[in-house]
């Protein structure tokens, strides 16, 4: 089976699984996090290297109070508890979006947690936290013009590898495949210049019932797809 080496999700559907329960939104996102577990097995399980999470939006931010406190909390939680998972699966840990503007406490694991798995290379496991695309976009604009400003570039020979190379994902290959669980066909601000020729898979589950078997059918549709790059077959 053709594999893709890069999978990134957009995590869609806590909300309504957990109203569909009568509970609260968090206890949703807090489901969420099960499944993160099962992504991250079946992608090593598939020998998929790099599998990229979209984990809070920037514009996450405009939700109520309550929920993006109880997400960055579950996001905190999440790394104090599996940070040894990742070690014992030789899983390196990144993240693109401006991690700084994050609690205190929680940029400070991250970038701890970050240093702690640097040399691992069984997976590469990236989690987007406050990441825009277009947020990207103009940090990266921002730094070719410094650079610029400096004479270390030359904007007469700027290529778009010259700009990838200064986006968060510089290190990433692009993605192949991008899943999007609950049913919706948008990419919500993730990836846009990255997923110029990504496959887009939709499922109808909520990311909470995503489960390993749902990644396997995600992996055969993606198998079945003739990438032609703009080329004809
Ligand atoms: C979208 O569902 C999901 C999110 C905004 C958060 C995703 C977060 C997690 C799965 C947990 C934390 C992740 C990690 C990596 C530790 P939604 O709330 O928009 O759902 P809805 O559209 O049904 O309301």
């Amino acid at each position: 089976m053709d594999t893709p080496q890069h999978v990134a999700i957009i995590m869609d559907g806590n909300g309504r699984w957990a109203k569909k329960r009568k509970l609260t939104r968090l206890a949703g996102h807090k489901e969420g996090i099960n499944s993160v577990k099962k992504a991250i097995e079946a992608a090593i399980r598939n020998k998929i290297p790099y599998l990229t999470l979209y984990a809070f939006s920037s514009e996450n931010w405009n939700r109520p109070k309550e929920e993006v406190n109880g997400l960055m909390s579950l996001l905190h939680g999440f790394l104090e508890k599996e940070l040894k998972l990742l070690i014992e699966n030789k899983i390196q840990l990144k993240t693109i979006g401006r991690i700084h503007e994050l609690p205190k406490a929680t940029h400070k694991l991250i970038v701890e947690s970050k240093e702690k798995t640097a040399h691992f290379d069984q997976l590469t496991l990236t989690i987007a936290l406050n990441y825009s695309s277009q947020n990207e976009i103009i940090d990266a604009v921002k730094r070719i013009i410094q650079e610029e400003r400096e004479s270390t570039i030359n904007l007469e020979e700027l290529t778009y590898p010259k700009i990838a190379s200064h986006l968060d994902t510089k290190d990433l290959p692009d993605p192949d495949l991008i899943i999007r669980t609950s049913g919706e066909y948008r990419l919500s601000n993730f990836l846009l210049l990255q997923s110029a020729y990504a496959e887009i898979y939709t499922s109808p589950i909520l990311w909470p019932d995503f489960n390993q078997s749902h990644f396997t059918t995600a992996l055969e549709h993606f198998a079945q797809r003739e990438r032609r790059y703009g080329k004809i077959s």
